[in-house]
């Protein structure tokens, strides 16, 4: 099949459709005319509900998204609940709708939330790399041809001392030479669970001839996609807290309040980032350029490197445009990770493909610190300030308080946490 006639009109499993990214993907690709069944099994609303965190700009749920989407576009998204770790719903997925493409967002994706303790570490490994190997006997079985698009992160990569590759590196050893998967050191159990499910999609690729493109994500940043802003019930969610929000959101947070930027160490971590914009268009053009049976192709998906410090001066400067002074306060680093680096990550494969990056100018800060201050009365202070967890010793006393109100842990009766997890107890439990 060519790229061209894949791009025309195809059926895409959107998997995480209710998540940040997600929606806002769902209705991209339902609004270039492809026929989109969103899946998710709504996880995130309860691991919210679980630690007493929230989006601070308003969310609907998935069927009143669906139905104002519909009405305002005339075009249809199919929404399905489903769980990606119960095997039987992953298949009956493929055998009806037989996609020509997944894109996979479905995972719990903090890197904090996988160190609270080690039940939310074991949880985060068994959804993230259960989830996706069912995906690949499903695609094995029901659809071989279908192209797998997953989201993974550069956090795989970690911060070495060279550059990155994107995905491989060309080594000489002893005199032999040889293309081998790059070196991945990650920072905690949730990106180790990216590494895991890279090394299960390259072997399936190579065993199975399946065709997979894994997305070696940055952090991205923004809210406003041109389909968000059609309708306030067609937001996608912004997180603001230590265990689901990033830096660059706490930063533009803690700016709207008018409270000190709060850096973690030193302030020399480097990180790749990306629009959300760009998010959309790196997608869509894996999706319309696909990858060739057998091909594990791996693209770094990110535009711009900044470090914390630049990014806290960046929203300084912003202020200092409306004359407006922020403080910047260095805390003890919650987290382990070099605090001064060298990072050279290379990002052409979609830029070669076509996409045309949008840049973190002030535009786009200012367009987010505005909008963030119209709900600045939903802030929670200490949400806002506080780290609740340590890589060294798990959920503090801030995650306790709040885990505390919020009920039931979301994830302490999964059969997935204990010994002897299965499949069948899972679909149970989750
Ligand atoms: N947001 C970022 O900056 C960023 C950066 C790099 C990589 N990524 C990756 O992109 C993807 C999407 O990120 P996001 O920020 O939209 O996350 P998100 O938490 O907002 O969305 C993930 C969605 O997946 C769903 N989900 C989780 N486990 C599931 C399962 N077992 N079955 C069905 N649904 C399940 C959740 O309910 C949630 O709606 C993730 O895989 C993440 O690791 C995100």
């Amino acid at each position: 099949m060519t790229s061209a006639s894949r791009a025309s009109s195809l059926t895409v499993l959107v998997l995480g459709a209710d998540g940040y990214i997600g929606w806002p993907m769902t209705m991209h690709l339902s609004r270039l005319g492809h026929r989109v069944v969103a899946v998710d099994n709504l996880a995130r609303r309860r691991w919210d509900r679980e630690g007493g965190t929230y989006s601070l700009l308003p969310i609907k749920s998935m069927p009143q998204r669906v139905r104002r989407w519909q009405e305002l576009t005339k075009n249809a998204i199919e929404w399905r609940r489903a769980d990606l770790t119960d095997f039987a719903a992953v298949d009956r997925l493929f055998a009806e709708f037989k996609p020509a493409a997944v894109v996979h967002f479905a995972e719990q994706r903090s890197a904090p939330f996988s160190m609270i303790d080690r039940e939310h570490a074991v949880f985060t490994q068994v959804n993230n790399v259960a989830g996706t190997l069912n995906l690949l006997f499903a695609i094995r079985d029901r659809v071989p041809d279908c192209h797998l698009i997953k989201l993974g992160t550069m956090g795989e990569y970690g911060t070495p001392n060279i550059d990155i590759e994107e995905g491989y590196l060309d080594i000489e050893h002893n005199g032999r030479r040889d293309r081998l998967p790059f070196p991945k050191v990650p920072g905690s159990f949730y990106h180790l669970s990216k590494v895991h499910d890279s090394a299960n999609i390259h072997f399936a690729c190579r065993v199975w001839g399946i065709r997979a493109t894994d997305l070696n994500q940055g952090v991205v940043y923004g809210v406003g996609t041109e389909d968000t802003a059609l309708h306030p019930d067609l937001s996608t969610r912004f997180d603001f807290d230590s265990i689901w929000g990033t830096a660059l959101n706490r930063f533009c947070v803690q700016a709207a309040v008018g409270q000190p930027l709060t850096v973690y160490g030193k302030g020399g971590q480097t990180r790749g980032y990306l629009d959300i914009r760009d998010t959309m268009a790196c997608i869509t053009l894996a999706l319309e350029n696909p990858a060739e049976r057998s091909e594990c192709r791996v693209f770094n998906q990110f535009t711009e490197q900044f470090s914390i410090n630049q990014l806290a001066e960046l929203v300084s400067l912003t202020r200092a445009q409306h004359g407006l002074e922020t403080a910047v306060s260095h805390i003890p680093n919650p987290r382990f990770e070099t605090e001064s680096h060298y990072y050279n990550a290379k990002h052409q494969h979609l830029l070669d493909l076509g996409l045309k990056p949008h840049m973190l100018g002030d535009t786009l800060l200012d367009s987010v610190i505005g909008k963030v201050a119209k709900y600045a009365k939903r802030v929670d202070p200490v949400l806002l300030a506080k780290p609740s967890v340590t890589w060294k010793s798990g959920g503090n006393e801030v995650w306790k308080q709040y885990s505390a109100k919020g009920g039931s842990s979301a994830i302490a009766g999964s059969a997935m946490i204990r010994p002897g997890f299965s499949q069948t107890r899972a679909k149970a439990a989750v």
